[in-house]
């Protein structure tokens, strides 16, 4: 079964069939909220919303471990992240929809592994985060509904819930990060951790802080309008993957 954890701007699948919800406790404590479970032309979907039904946890505070626990073991094989990032690289501006194939992890204090007492000591390979099979699954799906969307991006993932300085993003682009989120990791390597098959779908909501129309700030009244205008294109993408 397809698993989609909805990132901001995406806390429904408006596209669900029959939806359900149910609680899921995990040994990691509490998901975000309750599983949506429901198909989209007949074949079954869950959807959880990372920051919660009402967007009310913000990205450092998220139980990714419950998350991805609660998906596994409700049935899913396979994850499709929708996170909205800010785009570094100049070509990767508001609306922009990505699919990146690397990650640079940033993020701090979180609870990073389900391996914590194991004898002996457990280690993935990360060497590719995202699943090649997924990622191309994504990228037939939006050409399909006619999405030109952009094939590959190192995405930074941030500590948050603060946007960047210019100087950071400067930094990271030295890095070779393409776009900035907050939420790519641990989600990414704890989703190996477990085998689950990952991809995520980014949507760029704006420049960079210090970079294009944020030289001089970030307008988060223009992050919203963006998000509003590309996630319908999101959901669209995802119907296709599902139901293709
Ligand atoms: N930085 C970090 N996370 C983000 C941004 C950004 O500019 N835009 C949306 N999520």
């Amino acid at each position: 079964m397809l698993a989609i954890i909805g990132g901001t701007g995406l806390s429904q699948l408006a596209n669900l069939d029959v939806p359900r919800q149910q609680v899921v406790r995990t040994p990691y404590g509490e998901p975000s909220g309750p599983l949506t479970f429901g198909s989209i032309r007949g074949a079954p979907v869950v959807f959880l919303p990372r920051h919660g039904y009402g967007h009310t946890i913000p990205p450092h505070q998220v139980n990714y471990r419950a998350n991805l626990w609660a998906l596994k073991e409700q049935g899913a094989s396979a994850v499709v992240s929708v996170a909205s990032v800010g785009g570094i690289r100049g070509d990767l501006g508001p609306g922009k929809i990505v699919i990146p194939h690397q990650i640079i992890d940033y993020t701090w204090g979180r609870m990073n592994t389900f391996f914590e007492d194991e004898a002996p000591v457990q280690h993935i390979d990360f060497t590719e985060p995202y699943g090649a099979d997924l990622r191309a699954r994504l990228l037939a799906a939006a050409k399909a509904c006619g999405e030109e969307i952009v094939d590959g991006a190192v995405y930074a993932a941030m500590q948050g819930p603060r946007l960047e300085s210019a100087a950071e993003i400067n930094r990271l682009e030295r890095d070779g990060a393409d776009i900035v989120g907050m939420t790519g990791m641990p989600e990414a390597a704890l989703a190996r951790e477990i085998d689950l098959d990952y991809a995520a779908i980014a949507v760029v909501v704006n420049h960079a802080a210090g970079r294009g129309a944020s030289a001089r700030g970030i307008s988060l009244k223009e992050i919203e309008d963006v998000l509003e205008a590309a996630m319908h294109r999101v959901r669209n993408i995802i119907e296709v993957l599902a139901a293709p």
